[in-house]
């Protein structure tokens, strides 16, 4: 099965990403995760794509396609996977397309997550990942059962990313509605786009995914 989750910044898409691979044992392939990787490690695409991630912008759609192409290849992810912020521009949406097509495998269906803005700030601007174990929180919204504990793993270390400034979530939300919008028309032309609730809580959003699949 081969999914896509469609959403603007702080939608959610990675929260339900994981949830739904671990559960259906698909791939996720976090584009924005592989990019901060890179960053991390300093190499020659981390040091091209800091800026520009930073200022909120996307980098070229060739080395986006690249490192899809790497990891959707993989033998490991045989069983399908979940794109999660990627494609974002209907040049990547035609290019995923063909490259599912040369792989042979086919797109199931895009689920959009629908949140308002308000609560896209309120979520972006209070986020905090686990540096160990990478499970997201939320300063107001869902912070740790006990404070300085991650949940899932225990661990005292959190970090922050540094495009999550009030200044460049705007430039985030702009970029979205005007690069990547246009993508929920490329998809509903072709039926395959379906539509949740984003805004209700993280286990009823992924029902609602889980329905659509179980619907299919
Ligand atoms: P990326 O890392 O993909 O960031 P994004 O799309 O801006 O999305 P976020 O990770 O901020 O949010 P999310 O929707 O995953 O929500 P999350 O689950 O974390 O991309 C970063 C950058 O990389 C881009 O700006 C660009 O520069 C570059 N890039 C990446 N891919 C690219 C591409 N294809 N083309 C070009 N450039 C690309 O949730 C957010 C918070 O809300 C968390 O704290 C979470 O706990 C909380 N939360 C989640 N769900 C709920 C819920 N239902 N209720 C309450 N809180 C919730």
């Amino acid at each position: 099965m081969n999914i896509i989750l469609l959403g603007p910044p702080g939608a959610g898409k990675g929260t339900q990403a994981r949830l739904l691979a671990d559960k259906l044992r698909l791939c996720q392939i976090a584009t924005g995760e592989i990019l901060r990787e890179e960053v991390a490690k300093g190499s020659d695409i981390g040091l091209k794509v800091k800026p520009i991630m930073e200022s909120g912008k996307f980098p070229s759609d060739d080395l986006i396609m690249d490192v899809l192409a790497e990891k959707i290849s993989n033998p490991e992810c045989g069983n399908g996977v979940i794109l999660d912020g990627v494609p974002r521009t209907l040049n990547q949406a035609e290019l995923v397309d063909k490259m599912f097509e040369k792989l042979g495998k086919s797109l199931d269906f895009v689920v959009q997550l629908r949140v308002d803005d308000e609560q896209l700030i309120k979520r972006i601007s209070g986020r905090y990942t686990c540096q160990s174990c990478g499970a997201a929180y939320a300063d107001q919204l869902n912070p740790t059962k006990v404070k300085g504990v991650c949940d899932r793993c225990g661990a005292h270390e959190f970090i922050r990313r540094p495009d999550d400034s009030a200044e460049v979530v705007k430039t985030r939300l702009d970029v979205y509605q005007k690069q990547t919008e246009p993508l929920v028309g490329f998809y509903s032309k072709t039926n395959r786009l379906k539509s949740v609730d984003g805004m209700a809580a993280v286990d009823d959003v992924q029902s609602q995914i889980v329905d659509i699949i179980q619907s299919r």
